[in-house]
């Protein structure tokens, strides 16, 4: 029997991108913000509907660059969520910042605003929300809180490629917001990421620091590092960009099958469908509380079936042993946040997985405990 992973990339056509890195052989430009580049750049700065889209080498460096274009002082707290990939807490503490926890809401897993306020001090530099799972933070309580404390909000929407708000999209709130194109996300470069924001001035510094801070032949403006994207991710990204949609919508109908196959289970927690979001599937987490089997044994049982679920996200970035002196890293600080890391699972999902798959892990999912 096949092994079925959680996620499982989408391939463009082979010939689609043998036609595309053709081009590269001629040119012998395969770095550099080359043409490739440069088209991926305004494809996604027009599909995404935002002003500026800064192609990054991944997604955590397009994380990192953003803390440093902001200039924000070194030793300063960002307030920040650890029901994540330890990317986003990573990026903080390797910007010489300190995480600060705020706890997360109890039906999308995203920062709860009502618990902000509570966590700013003198020393509070920034607000580093993550759009988890592709689940849309409440951006309107964000920014108010922000406002109010005059402090910037940079999104993690590593999660969120092509979900809309009202019709905008996703990566469109805050003072920016990153995009990882990472090979098992929705819309991927391979490697890869993004920072989509509207300053323009940002951006420069962005560009600035993606690239040593190579201005011309014989101009260095800033300590800039390497965190360029390469001809041949960009050049998956416009194959993959043409198929996106198509993509998005299959996974649909594959999470309309698991919600249908599981729904009014008990103890079987599906996440609700947020009001005016349209949402990228980018997974299917499902909470098991008071079911008969565990979370854990339920992993177990699909393992041994040659199904890999994942517990996305557990532990909380916040138990990590290297965050385990933080203020904010016991589980109280953080109680809605542990409840979901103790009882999530991932089911598999991705764009070609087969219906009948689907009723396959349902099916042994309903076998456990029985
Ligand atoms: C929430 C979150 N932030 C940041 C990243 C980092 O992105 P990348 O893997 O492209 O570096 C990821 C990657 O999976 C992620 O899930």
């Amino acid at each position: 029997m096949d092994t079925i992973h959680v996620t499982r990339p989408s391939m463009p056509d082979y010939d689609e991108y043998c036609r595309e890195i053709q081009k590269l052989w001629d040119s012998r430009r395969l770095t550099n913000m080359g043409p490739e580049h440069e088209a991926l750049r305004a494809a996604l700065e027009q599909y995404l509907g935002c002003p500026h889209v800064v192609l990054h080498a991944n997604g955590h460096l397009a994380l990192e660059n953003t803390l440093a274009a902001m200039g924000l002082p070194r030793g300063g707290e960002v307030i920040t969520t650890p029901f994540t990939f330890a990317s986003t807490t990573h990026a903080i503490v390797r910007s010489g910042l300190t995480p600060v926890f705020c706890d997360v809401e109890g039906d999308a897993f995203t920062m709860d605003p009502g618990k902000i306020e509570a966590l700013i001090t003198d020393k509070t530099v920034a607000i580093l929300p993550v759009h988890v799972y592709g689940h849309v933070c409440d951006v309107a309580a964000i920014d108010r809180v922000a406002k109010a404390h005059v402090l910037p909000v940079i999104y993690d929407a590593a999660h969120a490629f092509g979900v809309r708000y009202k019709g905008v999209s996703a990566v469109n709130f805050g003072d920016a917001a990153i995009l990882s194109f990472h090979a098992t996300k929705v819309f991927h470069t391979i490697e890869g990421g993004a920072v989509c924001l509207g300053r323009e001035d940002l951006a420069a510094r962005l560009d600035d620091l993606k690239n040593f801070g190579i201005r011309g032949p014989e101009q260095c403006a800033v300590p800039g590092g390497n965190a360029k994207m390469n001809e041949f991710q960009a050049a998956m990204g416009l194959c993959n960009l043409r198929h996106v949609e198509g993509e998005i919508a299959k996974r649909g109908r594959l999470a309309e099958r698991y919600r249908r196959n599981l729904a009014g289970v008990p103890g079987i927690r599906l996440c609700r469908p947020q009001k005016d979001v349209t949402p990228n599937f980018a997974y299917f987490p499902v909470l098991f509380d008071g079911f008969r089997a565990s979370r854990d044994a339920v992993c177990d049982a699909l393992a041994e079936r040659h199904i890999m679920a994942r517990k996305y996200f557990y532990p909380l970035t916040s138990r990590f042993p290297c965050y385990a002196h933080l203020p904010t890293a016991g589980r109280s600080s953080t109680p809605v946040a542990a409840y979901a890391a103790d009882c999530v699972l991932t089911l598999p999902l991705y764009a070609d997985l087969a219906a009948e798959d689907v009723d396959r892990i349902c099916e042994a999912i309903l076998a456990c405990g029985k």
